[in-house]
């Protein structure tokens, strides 16, 4: 049976095999949805925590770090809810700042990030980024975003994170939240740079 504790026990294991990508019977490498499947175009639903979330979490961190994702939301495994992980400690330059409910915190120490339901406020500056998906192979393409963002962020313990922050941890926030509502990267570029 899956609880919380096991679930960090997990995680601690896929991260310590990840550099190998041991097999783990306890872990499923997902195949990611691709881009012209309908679940990709959905708006999410809420999510309710259970056992079945824990361990789709546990699917969905294996698939990203098999993948080298940095994020990857639950419709890319074909699950239509309000369920994002992401992982940018492999550069943990890539912001500014970066605060959680009000203080600095190291970037390891929030990594693997995991969030249900999430709530995103913008700032007004725009910066252009580089970005990809797993669902659209092979493109990549300057993407005019919002450099800073907070986001609310629940976790699956019930807690509530508030992070604030900008650079590739903002642009992936926000890559990962379209997802959720049916977005994809593609959708924000100009139309002179549509295929
Ligand atoms: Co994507």
């Amino acid at each position: 049976v899956m609880n919380l504790y096991s679930l960090g026990f997990i995680f601690r294991l896929t991260l310590k095999n990840s550099p190998t990508k041991a097999f783990h019977p306890l872990f499923m490498i997902r195949q990611i949805t691709q881009y012209g499947h309908p679940i990709l175009r959905q708006r999410c639903r809420e999510v309710v925590v259970n056992d079945e979330i824990l361990e789709l979490v546990a699917d969905m961190l294996e698939t990203m770090i098999d993948a080298n994702g940095i994020g990857l939301a639950a419709p890319q495994v074909g699950e239509d809810i309000r369920l994002v992980v992401i992982d940018v400690s492999h550069d943990p330059e890539c912001v500014s700042y970066l605060r959680v409910n009000g203080d600095d915190v190291d970037m390891k120490s929030i990594m693997p990030l995991i969030f249900i339901n999430p709530e995103l406020e913008f700032g007004q500056a725009k910066e252009f980024g580089m970005e990809g998906c797993l669902s659209i192979r092979g493109i990549r393409a300057e993407v005019r975003r919002p450099e800073e963002v907070r986001a609310s962020l629940p976790q699956l313990d019930g807690s509530m994170m508030i992070l604030e922050t900008d650079g590739l941890l903002a642009r992936a926030l926000q890559h990962e939240i379209d997802h959720l509502n049916g977005v994809l990267f593609v959708d924000r570029l100009p139309a002179v740079a549509k295929v």
